[in-house]
Parts: C-alpha cells; structure tokens; sequence
C-alpha cells in the first residue's frame, strides 16, 4: 500500500450478507482480521435498502474490535452504487475503514469512487482520504488493466481475486470455484490469474487477498486451495462460514519456526552491520550465510508474524 496508508492483517477476510441482521451480530464476536459488510451479489436486489441501514446501524452500534472494517458496494455498471456509497459513507464513514469495489474493470472506475469519497469525506468533516479502497479483479478485463487499477487511487489497500465471477466471465468449464476446471490436468488453471495479481499488487505495495471458496463444508479443500496463494505471497484469503476463519488465520501466518528464524535473522543481521557488530555486509548466523537479501526476506515472514501479533 503506499507509504501513507497504515498496513492491516487480512489473513480472513469474513464476508457478511448486510441483509442478514443475524450474521451482522455473530460477526462481531468472530476472530476473523477483516469483515466484509456486503451489499453486492449476498443481497438480493429488493433488499439493498434494507441492507444499507442494517450496515449503518451495525457499523456504529456493533463491537467490532481493531478488525479491518469494510463494505462491498455495488459495481458501477449497476443502479445501485452510488447510494450505497452515500448512505454509508455519510451513516457510518467515522467507523469504516474501507469501500470494496467489485467487479472493477478500468482506472476510472476506482477513480470515481475516490472522487465521490472525498466529496462526502470533505462534506461530512471526516479527515480526507482516510477511507481505503479494495478493488476486486472479477473479469478479463480487469486483469489486463490491474496495473492501471492498483495505481487508480492513493486510498488503494488491496487487490482482490474474485474467482466466481472471473470464472464464468472467461467461460471456465467448471461450476466449483478455487477447484481445478474437470479436463485441465497440465497445472494450476489459476496460476496466471493469481501470479498477475500478486505481480501487480507487489509492483505498487498494495496486499493481494484470495476470494471465497464455496463448498464451505470442505475445510480440506479450503486449507489446499488457500495454501496454494499463500505459498504464493498472498495476504490472506475471504472466509464465508466461521470454520474456515481459524484455517485462514493459520494458512496466511508465517510457521512459528520460521517466524523466530526471521527474527533471529533480523537481530544478528542488525548487530553484525553495525559498528559494535564489525560492520559486516554478508555475515554467518550458525551454518547460514546472511547478507541483505536475507534481511529482505526475513522482514517478510517478520512484518506478517507482526501483523498476526506473533
Ligand atoms: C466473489 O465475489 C467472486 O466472484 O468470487
Ligand atoms: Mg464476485
């Protein structure tokens, strides 16, 4: 993300359907690093109001804890976007974090959204630009344009795979998302898609989050599907039923060892650079050879052990 915005954990990132006042509650007491409000394709179309002021209500009274607050409003090819932004930036902007844009195929789309933010921010007396924007990539076109995308906005947090959609907007022949289309039996039909995204997201510091898996019984399947981004890099990973919070949680976070390892390597490479240490470039940690490169990595595994309070 760029530099002025904070960096915030999304290893799951809990999707909530804004027409259900049941899951709005339950939510609250869930240990997911992010929850999504939704107003988008959870909601029915002749409930979207009735989900707007249950997002509101939910997002002032609610105890949500330091987790990443968001709200999916409607993509800008619809009827619905603009008052989803209105009524809850202008209700509930104080006690949100973020706007989540699905379906986003060009620049101008986030640009629009930022344009409309900080007239409300600015009319409202919010601070401006505080509100994030995560911009879910759903189609083809999206993909082509990720870099101009991710580059769209300062208010940019996040990029976002949506395989549902992108899945039926490419015409893959499969019905079960995250799972490898029946027939492709050479690889990950994923790869592309999810190595763009990470590319794009790496390229201008923003994160990269993994969209749902829907065979929400399936905790193995969860756990295999999510592995392959996080091996990847990928920050984290959409939750839709509270069983699959503690495997993302676990999935996006560094191994213990690794993550004292990381430390380890952090603190000789520190000491070892410095004056006291001998001001060393490539210096031994136990039968390793360390030099900045190393560091780099290690602030990796670091900086996410951090950020999931390890
Ligand atoms: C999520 O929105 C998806 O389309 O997968
Ligand atoms: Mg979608």
């Amino acid at each position: 993300m760029s530099a002025a915005r904070e960096i915030r954990a999304r290893r799951s990132c809990h999707a909530v359907p804004g027409s259900n006042p049941r899951f709005l509650e339950k939510a609250q007491g869930l240990e997911s690093d992010q929850v999504f409000l939704d107003l988008e394709d959870s909601v029915a179309p002749i409930a979207k109001p009735a989900a707007r002021a249950n997002i509101v209500e939910v997002l002032n009274t609610g105890e949500w804890g330091t987790r990443v607050k968001t709200v999916r409003v409607n993509d800008w090819t619809t009827q619905w976007t603009y008052k989803d932004v209105i009524e809850v930036v202008e209700g509930a902007g104080a006690n949100l974090d973020c706007l989540m844009l699905p379906k986003v195929q060009t620049a101008d789309q986030v640009k629009a959204l930022d344009v409309l933010l900080t007239q409300i921010e600015t009319a409202m007396g919010y601070e401006v630009g505080k509100i994030g924007i995560e911009a879910q990539i759903e189609n083809a076109l999206g993909l082509i344009n990720v870099d101009d995308i991710a580059t769209a906005s300062p208010r940019i947090e996040t990029i976002i795979f949506g395989p549902a959609d992108f899945m039926a907007s490419i015409n893959m022949k499969s019905l079960v998302v995250g799972e490898q289309p029946p027939g492709y039996d050479v690889g990950d039909a994923y790869h592309y898609i999810l190595m763009r995204l990470l590319m794009a997201a790496r390229a201008h510091d923003l994160q990269v989050i993994d969209g749902p898996y829907l065979q929400i019984k399936d905790l193995d399947g969860y756990r295999r599907v999510a592995g392959r981004s996080a091996a990847l890099g990928f920050d984290g990973k959409w939750t839709l039923h509270p069983s699959q919070i503690e495997v993302a949680n676990d999935v996006y976070s560094p191994d213990q060892g690794d993550y004292d390892h990381a430390e380890n390597i952090l603190d000789a490479y520190e000491y070892y650079t410095s004056e006291k240490g001998g001001a060393k470039g490539a210096v031994m940690l136990g039968d390793e050879m360390i030099d900045e490169a190393s560091r780099k990595m290690a602030l990796v595994i670091s900086g996410k052990g951090r950020a999931a309070g390890m």
